[in-house]
């Protein structure tokens, strides 16, 4: 069943090209527009959407939380994210020109499911993405965008994660075309980009034996933090939260900026950091901060994990370790950049003795509040 793999995580891993293939499957027509039948809404209707709120947990709600920066960015309406535990409590308003996207591999999350139940009574429209036919959430949505992952069996979200990312994309590049948005021209570039996608995430995984063998040297080490910015601050979390439910670690996710707020009082001699750095290209002011939070905190004594595109050369001083992603668009490098964290954690947690599959007091869905 493990397909000659040792675990099913670092199966779940080997098939993301797959899964990001799969997820894009005749969704986009031969002249790279997208088709997305599957949302219910007609044209009409998307265009009188004035705000999406995202609710998700865990994973999930990481995806959401990039979904957000492409969203705003192709559609400029506004978006909110929002942990599907704390959404109810709090309130939200809601109403029926609000478009509700509710992430779910299992979809069966009680959190998730009782947020969603709440948007409905207030009058939204609920869509869900979700991976598993026939599941709860689905059933009790208006609508929903399927992601092609297959069965997802390890307790920590891999495949599942990259197919989501798709997913929202879709919708984020769906909601520009239906309501034709300034950013015309760059969705039909992101259309192609994405639809090649799935060889980048292979090319990483073809590179990952050094990521190994540093994931080992780290064994005995405490806590490892990790920083972004943009996209990239999710990116940090969901290595973190890897971690944690992996290597059994003190791992932390933070957005780069925040570092002189506070949790730079936490580098010490030899501390792992890993910094997942924005393309230099685009939006190059990002790239440039990053570089001196890198700087910032090797000066510190920080030993630094630099994930970075291949050619960004401005790293290559203040990095004790160097992994190389491909060059992609700004907003679909998490794509890529995710990898390398799953295959840390995964490897971390082997050479601590873990059980990698099943870590301990989790399960695979939650399906209590
Ligand atoms: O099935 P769901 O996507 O609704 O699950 C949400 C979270 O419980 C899930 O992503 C969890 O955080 C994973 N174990 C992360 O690896």
């Amino acid at each position: 069943e493990k397909g000659g793999y040792d675990y099913f995580m670092l199966k779940e891993i080997a098939e993301q090209p797959k899964a990001v293939a799969d997820t894009l499957l005749g969704r986009i027509d031969v002249s790279g527009s997208l088709r997305l039948d599957e949302l219910r809404m007609t044209a009409a209707e998307l265009r009188e959407v004035d705000k999406v709120v995202i609710v998700a947990c865990g994973t999930a709600f990481h995806a959401g939380m990039i979904a957000k920066y492409a969203i705003e960015h192709w559609t400029r309406i506004p978006c909110e994210v929002e942990l599907a535990s704390e959404f109810r409590y709090r309130d939200p308003i809601l109403d029926p020109r609000t478009l509700v996207i509710a992430i779910s591999q299992s979809g069966e999350t009680m959190d998730t499911l009782m947020a969603l139940r709440h948007a409905r009574e207030q009058g939204s429209k609920v869509l869900a993405i979700c991976n598993t036919n026939g599941s709860t959430i689905p059933r009790e949505s208006d609508a929903v965008l399927y992601t092609h992952a297959g069965p997802e069996v390890a307790v920590a979200s891999t495949k599942a994660f990259l197919t989501q990312l798709v997913a929202c994309y879709l919708v984020a590049l769906y909601l520009g075309q239906v309501r034709g948005t300034k950013w015309g021209d760059e969705i039909h570039v992101v259309i192609r980009d994405l639809s090649q996608i799935s060889r980048e995430v292979e090319r990483v995984l073809e590179t990952m034996e050094p990521v190994r063998e540093l994931a080992r040297s780290l064994a005995h080490k405490n806590t490892v933090l990790f920083l972004g910015r943009h996209v990239g601050y999710p990116v940090a979390l969901e290595g973190a939260l890897k971690l944690k439910e992996l290597a059994y670690m003190h791992a932390e996710g933070f957005a780069a900026g925040e570092l002189k707020h506070g949790p730079i009082a936490l580098i010490e001699e030899d501390l792992p950091v890993v910094v997942v750095v924005p393309s230099p290209r685009g939006r190059s002011v990002l790239h440039d901060k990053i570089v001196s939070n890198i700087q910032e905190i090797r000066a510190r004594g920080a030993r630094t994990i630099v994930i970075a595109e291949e050619g960004d050369e401005a790293v290559v001083p203040y990095a004790d370790h160097l992994i190389r992603i491909p060059a992609t668009p700004t907003l679909l490098q998490p794509l890529v950049a995710t990898v390398p964290l799953q295959v840390f954690a995964c490897e971390l947690a082997t050479a601590r003795g873990n059980e990698v599959d099943q870590p301990r007091n989790l399960a695979k869905s939650v399906t209590v509040e």
